[in-house]
């Protein structure tokens, strides 16, 4: 049986209890994600060949200082990180370190801000230089992935049908669907339920319901789906080193549909890829 709760009168700790928010959260959360978005906006001219990602990871630590919010990562379970950056067969959970961005990589970067106690999640893949058009392909399809889970997002629908769309469309493109991490409720905890599964039918998981708030993030790979988790205990790779690709939003429920809080003010939902 799932169990909603309204917010505001419910324990600070995931309970497996669905969280709906109200109007003044959706604000708060809409603060927070579009500050989210922002950074991930700038880091579009950032990210070059020769870069190293600890300098994104310490662009996202003092873009964060600038503006009164928190990384959520950083000290999160062990982490040490203001943010995540997962190159080429990396799948997620890259750790930042001192070496650089080759011409032809691409690189997820992944970030959290808590602004005013509200969690913005989002992530998008950045092109380094010129890459080949396989992985240019492959972030097309998951982009397009995620924005087929963001349109089944309604209330009345079970989040089955969010992991369906994404599913049904990755593998019509020969892509496979990650399946050892999901999407997860947001909004004061960073990691909430519902769990929002990137596969699998219509018919299963909770029902979504106004109010609902949470991430879509699915991780699509251009050979199979299996990943294993690196030595450091954090980097996620394709066991068949195949390019893996990720974009996540974050939403919250309405009654007709879904607010997708963390879209890019700069229009750059897609960095590096040619305007939709
Ligand atoms: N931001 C990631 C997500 O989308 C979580 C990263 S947790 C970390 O849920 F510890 F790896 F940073
Ligand atoms: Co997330
Ligand atoms: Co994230």
């Amino acid at each position: 049986m799932v169990n909603y709760i309204e917010a505001s009168s419910a324990p600070l700790k995931n309970t497996g209890a669905i969280r709906l928010y109200g109007p003044d959260a959706f604000e708060g959360m809409r603060r927070a994600c579009q500050l989210t978005a922002r950074c991930l906006d700038e880091l579009a001219a950032i990210v070059k060949p020769g870069l190293p990602t600890d300098a994104i990871d310490r662009f996202v630590f003092e873009y964060g200082m600038d503006h009164g919010a928190y990384p959520a990562t950083l000290n999160y379970r062990g982490y040490t990180k203001s943010s995540c950056t997962s190159i080429n067969h990396v799948v997620c959970h890259g750790i930042p370190n001192d070496k650089p961005l080759r011409e032809g990589d691409v690189v997820n970067i992944d970030v959290t801000y808590v602004l005013d106690g509200w969690h913005g999640d989002s992530s998008r893949m950045y092109t380094v230089g010129t890459v080949k058009r396989a992985a240019e392909r492959l972030l097309e399809v998951t982009y397009e992935a995620l924005m087929r889970g963001v349109a089944a997002v309604r209330p009345g629908a079970r989040t089955g049908a969010i992991g369906e769309a994404i599913q049904t469309f990755a593998e019509n493109e020969r892509c496979s669907v990650v399946r050892d991490f999901c999407g997860h409720g947001v909004g004061r905890l960073f990691h909430d339920s519902p769990n929002i599964l990137h596969y699998g039918r219509a018919n299963e998981g909770p029902e979504m319901r106004e109010g609902m708030i949470f991430t879509i993030e699915p991780m699509i790979n251009l050979g199979r789906p299996h990943v294993k988790v690196l030595a450091d205990g954090w980097t996620a790779v394709t066991r068949d080193r195949s390019l893996s690709a990720q974009y996540e939003h974050t939403v919250g429920v309405t009654a007709t549909g879904c607010e997708i809080f963390t879209l890019s003010p700069g229009g750059l939902d897609r960095p590096g890829l040619p305007p939709l």
